[in-house]
């Protein structure tokens, strides 16, 4: 059969039909919706969206499949009775949203974040997996820690699923062990993983002292999926290495121990209709004429950068390229602008504190070097940004640079393409993404290579309308059909496919 486009309501109908009785769940650490008290009395309680590209990819899956999302409470008025029923469960989105699915909370105590989140997650599995050159640290303590909040979180899913059938899809890197841990307990379980980051080549990943239970984790799953097929190359072979398991290679199946786990790539993606929508609404046009003002922007040229502030973004090399860029070319200073939007991220762990650093004295040295008394090279925006002033932001972008070192996906890249309704703008970007893979009407560039990085900032500022154009078209048809909904669309459906239910 052929599958017309994918939308929020083929998603729905899918999840209707082939999951029939059986609850949908989605295992991740980082929540969508954060209750946090506003005033020291706890009397008032707010919303906020965590900063990243998981949650804002899985909430509409979920809004449009319904189930529960099960994951770690992170506000601290999470738990709170006003908000939380007696097994930490809360409908979402709130209101004066109408609520589509439960999000089920996971409480942790100050040392299990340090030792899984802050530790072994992201200190040692976050750099082994980025070739970024950040070495991992690998503490035995965290790794306890680690295999300890798998487990309570596999406790908490088996909670909700009771005597039900269920269809449970785990997500991301803090989760190596949960599936295997949920499958001993219930074989019955259909189970499959996404992976969110790039997944190493043997000689990284044999340095972790634990390779071979992290594998054998992963391999509970069913169905294990990676954004492009050179992460799932490196799985098989992996998992052929570390464990000896037997790989069926043309077919991407790996068989251990009597059980079989199929291999795919599922490119994750946006919700293009929903982005497309809201970028074209009157409050984003009125948004944008508001930072034309404050920017300046009247006959200058527009430049911007939108990430989590992560050493594995390229920033530094960014900033490095602008400069090359401004050295290079004076007739484009005072001409061209470029805004950083950088939210903060991960905060406690040094490498992160040091990047923060790092491009505070970058961003002063450019417009020290540059600057005029009326002209900044580079604006920073550290606050949390408002969807519509993101958008704006988007919109009035003459160019969009990311330029990360090592990248599972990117999502910025594909919401800079879905919010340009005008057709127009040009993206650079990172060959190290796995965006690249399918925008291939970007700018390529080699974020290490600062003068050819340079030099395509000029092309950016220089490119004629009607090749913009050409190539926004095409980015914005490639990120329209593959949407978020076909990412777990394909997903589900496989799963159900290779598990016969
Ligand atoms: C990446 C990871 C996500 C994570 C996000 C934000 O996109 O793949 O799992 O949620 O970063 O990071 P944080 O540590 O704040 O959850």
């Amino acid at each position: 059969m052929v599958r017309t486009r994918w939308s929020k309501d083929s998603l729905y109908n899918l999840v209707e039909t082939e999951l029939g009785d059986s609850l949908f769940i989605v295992v991740s650490n980082r929540e969508p919706y954060v209750h946090a008290y506003t005033s020291e009395s706890g009397q008032q309680i707010k919303v906020t969206h965590p900063v990243g590209g998981l949650t804002e990819a899985l909430d509409p899956v979920m809004r449009a499949a319904g189930g529960t999302w099960v994951a770690w409470g992170s506000g601290d008025a999470d738990f709170d009775e006003k908000i939380v029923d007696k097994d930490q469960r809360v409908m979402v989105p709130p209101p004066p949203e109408e609520s589509r699915y439960a999000l089920r909370r996971v409480k942790l105590t100050e040392s299990d974040v340090a030792g899984f989140y802050l530790g072994f997650a992201n200190e040692s599995l976050w750099p082994l997996c980025h070739v970024t050159f950040t070495p991992p640290d690998y503490r035995e303590d965290w790794w306890h820690t680690y295999q300890k909040v798998n487990r309570y979180f596999a406790d908490s899913v088996l909670r909700e699923i009771g005597n039900r059938k269920a269809v449970v899809l785990v997500q991301d890197y803090h989760f190596a062990l949960l599936s295997h841990y949920l499958k001993e307990s219930n074989p019955d379980l259909t189970v499959g993983q996404f992976w969110h980051i790039p997944w190493p080549d043997y000689e990284a990943f044999r340095t972790c002292p634990w390779n071979e239970e992290i594998i054998t984790g992963m391999l509970g799953n069913d169905l294990m999926g990676f954004h492009i097929r050179d992460f799932c190359n490196n799985f098989l072979d992996n998992a052929a290495r570390v464990l000896g398991a037997e790989i069926d290679r043309e077919n991407a199946i790996i068989t251990y121990r009597g059980n079989t786990t199929e291999v795919r790539p599922f490119p994750i993606s946006v919700d293009f209709d929903s982005l497309n929508t809201q970028a074209g609404m009157e409050e984003v046009e009125q948004e944008m004429e508001k930072l034309r003002k404050e920017l300046d922007l009247d006959g200058k040229c527009l430049g911007v950068g939108m990430d989590r502030m992560d050493y594995t973004k390229g920033i530094p090399e960014r900033l490095m390229a602008l400069d090359k860029f401004f050295e290079d070319n004076p007739e484009y200073r005072g001409k061209v602008v470029f805004v950083q939007a950088g939210m903060p991220s991960r905060t406690q762990i040094d490498t992160y504190k040091q990047i923060g650093q790092r491009i505070d004295d970058l961003m002063d040295g450019l417009n020290e070097k540059y600057g005029t008394g009326s002209w900044k090279p580079v604006v920073a925006m550290t606050r949390q940004l408002s969807p519509v002033t993101l958008h704006a932001l988007r919109r009035l972008a003459n160019f969009c640079v990311v330029s990360s070192l090592h990248d599972g996906m990117n999502l910025v890249a594909k919401e800079y393409a879905a919010s340009r309704v005008d057709g127009d703008g040009v993206l650079i970007l990172s060959k190290f993404t796995g965006a690249a893979v399918e925008m291939k009407d970007s700018l390529l560039i080699n974020p290490y290579d600062i003068g050819d990085f340079a030099f395509k900032i000029k092309e950016a500022v220089e490119m004629p309308e009607s090749e913009r154009r050409r190539r926004m078209k095409n980015m914005r048809a490639i990120v329209s059909e593959n949407n978020i909904y076909k990412w777990a669309g394909t997903m589900v459906s496989r799963l159900m496919e290779i598990t016969g239910k």
